[in-house]
């Protein structure tokens, strides 16, 4: 069953954290579902294997030619693998970063995309839903050169991709202290973020909006006091380029 973070009776937020994972072979990710009235969008809408659950999951609660938006945080199989299917099953429009706009059509049979695909410009901008929008905020970097993350100014929730993930713990279980949920953080974003300069960045952006949950595309939402202490914490995290050397780049035996 998905996560209901967010309800007010108009407004639903619905997070789809159970696909089949293959036994573990697949990295477990989130998928969203954003109703507004009657106007469906999906936040991130993963790779084959998440396909059906978060298909049958909106036909619950819509008709699928109701699916009139698709938000891609960055073009990774786990972000966007399923798009042929969903432009098949649905009318929606696709937004992602101009950068990935001429490469996820590779995802999908000849012409499927044609007309469909939004350009995300790298200073972002507002998507319409309904009567409602969410922000796309830049997040290039974090980890995707041409990234963004999804503010939705009605719940306050912060929906921002693979910044915030975490790998190994419990996904529908919120995390509002951040200290025993580190570990399942660290080793990943010391991996795939790519810079301090870049978080320091990204904080000092985010800082200015009120924000209600953090909740990433892998692992638990963050809320309560783990939000203002992820912020804290990544502002003076090592990763990425930071932690590069010599070292790294030897020729293999
Ligand atoms: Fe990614
Ligand atoms: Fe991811």
């Amino acid at each position: 069953m998905p996560i209901e973070l967010f309800n007010d009776g108009i407004h639903l937020r619905l997070m789809f954290a159970n696909f089949a994972t293959e036994e573990g072979k697949a990295v477990q990710s989130n998928q969203f579902l954003i109703m507004n009235g009657s106007h469906a969008a999906i936040i991130d809408p993963g790779g084959n294997l998440a396909y059906n659950e978060l298909y049958m999951g909106l036909t619950r609660h819509c008709p699928p030619h109701q699916l009139g938006t698709i938000v891609a945080s960055h073009a990774d199989p786990d972000i966007i693998a399923s798009l042929d299917r969903w432009m098949t099953a649905c009318p929606a429009k696709v937004y992602i970063s101009t950068l990935w706009e001429r490469f996820v059509p590779h995802f999908c049979k000849p012409g499927k995309t044609a007309g469909r695909i939004v350009g995300i410009p790298d200073e972002g901008m507002r998507i319409p839903i309904g009567k409602a929008a969410l922000m796309a905020l830049p997040a290039h970097f974090l980890h995707a050169e041409g990234n963004f993350q999804f503010w939705d100014p009605v719940s306050r929730i912060l929906f921002s991709g693979d910044l915030g993930a975490s790998i190994g713990g419990t996904p529908g279980k919120i995390v509002t202290s951040l200290r025993d949920h580190l570990p399942l953080m660290e080793p990943f974003h010391r991996r795939y973020m790519v810079s301090n300069k870049i978080l320091k960045l990204w904080a000092n952006m985010v800082d200015q909006l009120p924000i209600s949950m953090i909740v990433p595309q892998h692992g638990a939402p963050l809320a309560g006091e783990a939000v203002r202490e992820f912020i804290d914490w990544v502002k003076t995290l090592q990763c990425g380029v930071d932690l590069m050397s010599e070292r790294n780049y030897t020729l293999p035996p």
